[in-house]
């Protein structure tokens, strides 16, 4: 059987006519194209998490347990001495590395381009989230007199815009041969009926996989092999909206080491034991992030004899490995869930069809749910007002008018 048959059988088998249908039109260079593409992609996966859509989340409540944390503001002096210093002597010795997550798709936010390229408006001239990241690193590598590696995920959907952009600005002043750009995996958009979309450019329609894709994406782009070849022990992962982001805090980073865990992470309190975050606790003894929809009201609202919330400690997308807990989730698989998102597509007639409700599922692992693969997780919980200014919608909360109040405050103190 040649090729084309080939690809024609794996379509009819997968119930994707429409596409056997697209094949038929084209002409031979995309022919080749299109099917070179189908042959790479798993359908029987696709099939399966399309499948899971239809089915009803299983929560495992009874299960759930508090984690412990650490606060910042409540270290004692000699404690705060000790993690401080144990970070600083990593840093200096050139053994962390930083990677920031921009490879989503900003859908919220509405900006057009990547969200690094958004620029917030702050202090009259406004300011690029990348600039603000790099002003942060680079304030960390004076203070540390080193480079850090920084190595920047983005999406095929948005790598060359997110390069053109950079090299433009030059990096906003940070050493360019310590920048690394490398792109995350993709999977297939489904829609409703479980039919792959066709795009613009008459080729299956992909979309980053979600932020879990990191791990598999920093080894398989050869990442995580140069990391090792440097000498790199600790990673520290976030993400590209959080405009008060800390990506070289020391006391985090000190405190995992003291306490001889292979991942650590930096919460803040939440605003209220209602607000619709994602909060820190065990499963069935290990890690894990609980959605606030996996969360019963009445263990939301719990409190401990002082007072807090016992699940009060969301998850901020600030997440430090050891390199050798990058290396064991690279090679695991994360589940994967699936997101009821708008995207366009091009319908048989070749007319393209931008949709006003959602339409399709995109399918995304997320970063946290590799922390059930360990046992333990040290967290510490930092400041709202210091730590967490995220841009994630258009307006109202988490948007740019919250996150430029934020940062302006902060920076004004
Ligand atoms: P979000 O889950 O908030 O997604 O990403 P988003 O793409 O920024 O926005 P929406 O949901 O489409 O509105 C949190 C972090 O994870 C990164 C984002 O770039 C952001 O830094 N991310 C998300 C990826 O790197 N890849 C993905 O596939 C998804």
């Amino acid at each position: 059987m040649d090729k084309k048959q080939e690809t024609i059988e794996i379509l009819k088998e997968y119930n994707q006519e429409h596409i056997i249908r697209l094949l038929n039109k084209l002409n031979k260079e995309n022919q080749e194209k299109l099917i070179k593409q189908i042959q790479s992609i798993d359908f029987h996966q696709i099939t399966e998490l399309y499948n899971n859509t239809k089915k009803e989340i299983e929560f495992k409540e009874g299960k759930i347990e508090p984690v412990k944390y650490l606060d910042k503001a409540k270290l004692s002096e000699d404690q705060k001495i000790k993690f401080d210093e144990l970070g600083e002597q990593i840093i200096r010795a050139g053994q962390y590395a930083v990677v920031t997550m921009a490879g989503g798709q900003g859908t919220r936010l509405g900006h057009q381009g990547p969200k690094g390229t958004f620029k917030l408006d702050v202090y009259g001239k406004g300011k690029y989230l990348f600039e603000i990241l790099t002003e942060n690193l680079k304030e960390a590598n004076q203070k540390y007199d080193v480079t850090i590696p920084w190595y920047i995920m983005t999406s095929k959907e948005n790598n060359a815009e997110t390069v053109e952009f950079l090299e433009k600005h030059n990096y906003f002043g940070y050493n360019k041969n310590y920048v690394t750009i490398f792109t995350q995996s993709e999977l297939p958009l489904v829609d409703e009926e479980g039919k792959l979309l066709i795009g613009k450019d008459f080729m299956i329609k992909e979309a980053s996989d979600g932020n879990g894709g990191t791990y598999s994406s920093l080894r398989a782009s050869g990442c995580l092999a140069e990391m090792k070849e440097k000498g790199i022990k600790w990673v520290f992962i976030g993400g590209v909206d959080n405009v008060l982001l800390k990506m070289a805090d020391v006391t985090l980073l000190g405190m995992a080491k003291d306490k001889k865990v292979q991942i650590a992470s930096k919460s803040v309190v939440k605003a209220n034991p209602h607000e619709k975050v994602g909060v820190f606790g065990k499963m069935n003894g290990h890690p894990k992030v609980i959605e606030y929809t996996e969360l019963p009201t009445k263990m939301a609202e719990l409190r401990d004899r002082n007072g807090e919330l016992k699940y009060g400690e969301s998850h901020i997308m600030c997440n430090l490995y050891t390199i050798e807990a990058i290396e064991k989730i690279s090679k695991e698989v994360l589940m994967y869930h699936s997101a009821h998102k708008k995207n366009s597509y091009i319908d048989e007639s070749g007319k393209e069809i931008i949709p006003e409700e959602p339409n399709s599922y995109k399918f995304e692992s997320f970063i946290f749910d590799a922390f059930e693969f360990f046992d333990d997780i040290a967290i510490l919980r930092g400041k709202r007002e210091d730590d967490f200014a995220p841009v994630k919608n258009k307006d109202g909360v988490d948007s740019p008018k919250t996150a430029k109040e934020l940062y302006e405050k902060f920076w004004n103190k």
